[in-house]
């Protein structure tokens, strides 16, 4: 016990926060060094989708360190990795079980074709991040090697960004208040039929707010979201991978996160914004997917 009469937490947040910034930071230099010596492209889900022998060496050396550093804990990574040396029966106490959830590149499409915006994401999560609204992380960072970054963030700990001399700074969302004039990210699958209704909602949504971004990479929009680069982000049919750390680092920096329709990012989506513009949001967003059907259900459908 502790001298508050607590019992002592085996599980030290800021040590899983520290690790995933160590790890996203080298898995990050390793993809930033290895675009330039050349590298195979193949396709995933569809011919739009793709995957390099890149994002598959990134996530072995993800899963190599992890494995070393933090043996009894499980592992679910976009390439299909999944270990689970504890043997399921996740739960919702990081004493008990930790799970990280890590994208090996975030914005694949970007790397391949030279554009800055890519990602490694690492996250430290606990429930079942293999059944959306069953899981929540609990620490996370995301490294965004070309610009010599690291978001990152653990609960209670606040958000921060820390740049490529170790220095970290605090992240503080936009103060926006007005769905008119807000500057919102979002994204769209690899499936034909999904991007057809991700269009559907836009055709709403779009006449709502001052702009819309397509970066390329959801963690980064979600830190974007986190640091003020956007007032808001939302996408339809994201995966765990694509949003366990940035997820934190919205809410951590104060902003807002919710699924479409749910508490919590769900298959249906993931809407997270600057405070003062989240219900609006969050209304305007709910309405427009009713009217183009609901549900995209990418997320989950790639494996
Ligand atoms: C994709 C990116 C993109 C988002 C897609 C994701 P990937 O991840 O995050 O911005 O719109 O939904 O699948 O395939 O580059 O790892
Ligand atoms: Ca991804």
């Amino acid at each position: 016990m502790t001298t508050s009469g607590h019992p002592q937490r085996r599980t030290d947040l800021a040590e899983l926060e520290t690790l995933a910034v160590e790890l996203a930071r080298e898995a990050g230099e390793f993809v930033a060094q290895r675009q330039g010596g050349g590298f195979g492209v193949d396709t995933k889900s569809t011919s739009t989708d793709l995957v390099t022998d890149v994002d598959a060496a990134s996530e072995r050396l993800l899963r190599e360190r992890l494995a070393a550093r933090r043996p009894d804990d499980a592992f679910f990574g976009e390439e299909g990795t999944i270990a689970d040396p504890g043997g399921g029966g996740r739960c919702d106490d990081p004493d008990e079980a930790i799970t990280w959830v890590v994208d090996p590149i975030d914005g694949t499409v970007n790397y391949v074709y030279g554009i800055p915006a890519y990602a490694v994401s690492v996250a430290a999560v606990v429930g079942d991040p293999h059944r959306f609204g069953a899981w929540r992380p609990v620490a996370g960072a995301v490294a965004q090697p070309s610009a010599g970054l690291v978001f990152h963030a653990r609960s209670g700990g606040g958000a921060w960004v820390q740049d490529a001399d170790g220095v970290d700074t605090p992240l503080a969302p936009t103060d926006a208040t007005s769905l008119e004039l807000t500057l919102l990210g979002t994204g769209f699958a690899y499936r034909e039929d999904h991007r057809r209704r991700q269009a559907e909602d836009l055709v709403e949504i779009l006449p709502s707010v001052r702009d819309i971004r397509r970066g390329g990479s959801a963690a980064l929009d979600l830190c974007s979201v986190a640091c003020g680069r956007l007032d808001a982000y939302y996408e339809r049919g994201v995966n765990p991978w694509d949003i366990a750390a940035g997820w934190l680092v919205v809410t951590e920096a104060g902003g807002s996160v919710c699924g479409v329709r749910s508490p919590r990012p769900s298959a249906e989506g993931i809407i997270a914004s600057a405070p003062g513009v989240h219900d609006a949001l969050v209304a305007r967003i709910e309405a427009a997917t009713r009217a183009s059907g609901g549900g995209s259900g990418q997320a989950q459908a790639r494996r």
